[in-house]
């Protein structure tokens, strides 16, 4: 009997045994709850496992029993940053960018990064870390941008790059993963999954000119700032990003546009438990259990607010609800909305997941944010995308070809094309079904997102980086991977050999003419 059991206990023994009590420093820097909440799952469970974790985070968990977690919260610094923040920035958000916008907002985009990190760097907690002599056997970084990633230089230790979302082309770089503009274009491009001719265009020339201005501009600045924090004796901060073990991204192979991958590029395919639900406000709960006819949920996330938006755009969705002959719950973010409709009801903020899961909720209209696809899916409710920014446009375009959405850009929303829009998808079935249909696909995996992160983190914990998994084209110069020199010879060859067949075609024909010419010249005579 014993015997028998043996195996299965040390089996169970062996899963449940951490590595060992690694020191790890998590690093995010985007300082929105959607990116946040895709990494709180994973410092907390590194330790429950008996990981040493410190994090430098906006949106700390604040749970005291984890009592191998320390949490650096940097919360205050976003809401001095939210408080400042222009509201034409907030028009710029809401806006989709136009062809040459896209490289402008690139450029913004960018500097404002720059700053944010610089920010994060110079925060007298931070200082404290930086400065310490508390050990690291592992840095995690958000992997959006370079700077972050000199902890592992400061701390001589591996270095594992995380995203909430996929990668930026640049990013993707860091590890040599190919991206080609056509088949995975950049996934801040406000396009959709077939590309257009102009689509190609534009993901042709911005593939060249992020690298361009990645390697010029951004690189340079950044190195900058490490030189100024950890010291001049930092290599350079585009070497740093190359040492990267791995890279874990939240793609989902359903969802996102499929992409060739390197073996240190994992997709972990969503890493929240969206099934935890928070309790509903009474006055909340009152409002969707009456609501019989049907609610529409109207929130455009975390980082563009409501109330914020162009007040000729807010007249046109209280027009639309006025319409409607369903309820709307609608996430605002002031006190009161002027000329609020009867059936809408606004609330500051809301448990979203538990909104979804209400059985009268019907449709979702969003921005086309990753976490909320995530939740919207998982609870089999169908989408009006509203996208402006990042990855919303390719999200929104991914819910239309799935058959679960609509998607109305912010410039071409009218009263007409909205109302139809929900009387579509609250009348038609097919959005519904085609909703429970990509979920069943999604969730169809043979590990949990969160069980591969952990398992990779501590892969390279155990083996103290993964250079064996490095791609060759890290170590090549640039013209070997193109193919320069090779079709440099190749062309040169085929352009000697076209020479010399050329010459040998005119020395015959001359020779030929000569002889000919002769001939007749004496048959003549
Ligand atoms: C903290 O880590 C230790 C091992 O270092 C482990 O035994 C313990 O369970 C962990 N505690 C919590 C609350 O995660």
């Amino acid at each position: 009997m014993w015997l028998k059991m043996l195996p299965f206990v040390l089996l169970i023994f062996l899963i449940m045994k951490p590595v060992e009590n690694a020191n790890i420093l998590f690093v995010t820097t985007f300082p929105s709850v959607s990116h946040q909440s895709a990494f709180q799952p994973i410092w907390r469970e590194l330790s429950l496992r008996g990981h040493k974790v410190t994090v430098i985070c906006s949106h700390p968990l604040k749970d005291k029993s984890l009592t191998n977690l320390t949490e650096i919260d940097l919360g205050g610094m976003r809401k001095q940053a939210m408080n400042k923040m222009p509201k034409d920035l907030m028009k710029y958000m809401t806006q989709k960018p136009t062809f040459l916008m896209t490289f402008t907002k690139d450029m913004i985009a960018t500097s404002l990064f720059s700053e944010m990190n610089k920010r994060i760097l110079e925060h007298e907690e931070v200082q404290k870390v930086i400065k310490g002599n508390q050990k690291f056997d592992l840095v995690i970084a958000e992997w959006l941008f370079p700077t972050v990633s000199a902890f592992s230089v400061r701390f001589n230790c591996p270095l594992i790059g995380m995203t909430s979302l996929g990668a930026p082309i640049v990013a993707l770089d860091t590890v040599g993963n190919p991206s080609h503009p056509i088949l995975s274009p950049d996934h801040n491009l406000p396009i959709g999954r077939d590309l257009s001719f102009r689509d190609r265009i534009l993901s042709t020339l911005y593939s060249v000119y992020v690298r361009v201005y990645y390697h010029w501009v951004v690189l340079p600045r950044e190195d900058r700032t490490i030189k100024k924090i950890f010291g001049e004796h930092m290599p350079y901060i585009g070497d740093i990003e190359r040492t990267v073990s791995l890279i874990l991204l939240n793609r989902n192979t359903v969802f996102h546009k499929i992409m060739p991958v390197l073996p240190n590029v994992i997709e972990l395919g969503g890493v929240r438990n969206v099934k935890v639900q928070k309790p509903l406000e009474p006055e909340l709960k009152k409002f969707l259990d009456n609501s019989k006819n049907g609610v529409v949920y109207f929130s455009l996330g975390s980082n563009v607010l409501s109330s914020n938006l162009p007040e000729d755009l807010i007249e046109k969705y209280i027009k639309v609800f006025e319409q409607i002959p369903y309820n709307v719950l609608w996430k605002w973010e002031t006190d009161k909305l002027p000329r609020q409709p009867k059936n809408v009801f606004i609330h500051k903020w809301l448990p979203q997941t538990s909104v979804l899961a209400h059985p009268n909720v019907k449709l979702f209209m969003m921005q086309g944010g990753l976490q909320s696809m995530e939740e919207t899916i998982n609870y089999h409710v169908p989408v009006i995308g509203m996208p402006s920014h990042s990855d919303q446009t390719m999200n929104v375009d991914t819910a239309v070809k799935y058959g679960f959405g609509i998607g109305i850009d912010f410039d071409d929303i009218t009263v007409e094309n909205l109302k139809a829009a929900i009387m579509e998808i609250m009348t038609n079935k097919s959005y519904k079904e085609n909703v429970m249909h990509i979920e069943k696909l999604m969730n169809d995996s043979p590990v949990k997102g969160i069980d591969k992160a952990i398992w990779w983190i501590e892969y390279v914990i155990r083996h103290k980086g993964a250079k064996h998994l490095r791609s060759p084209s890290m170590d090549i110069p640039w013209y070997q991977y193109l193919l320069l020199d090779v079709m440099a010879v190749i062309f040169s060859v085929l352009a000697l050999l076209i020479f010399i067949i050329y010459k040998l075609a005119k020395l015959s024909v001359h020779l030929y003419r000569m002889l000919f010419c002769k001939k007749s010249k004496t048959k003549k005579e």
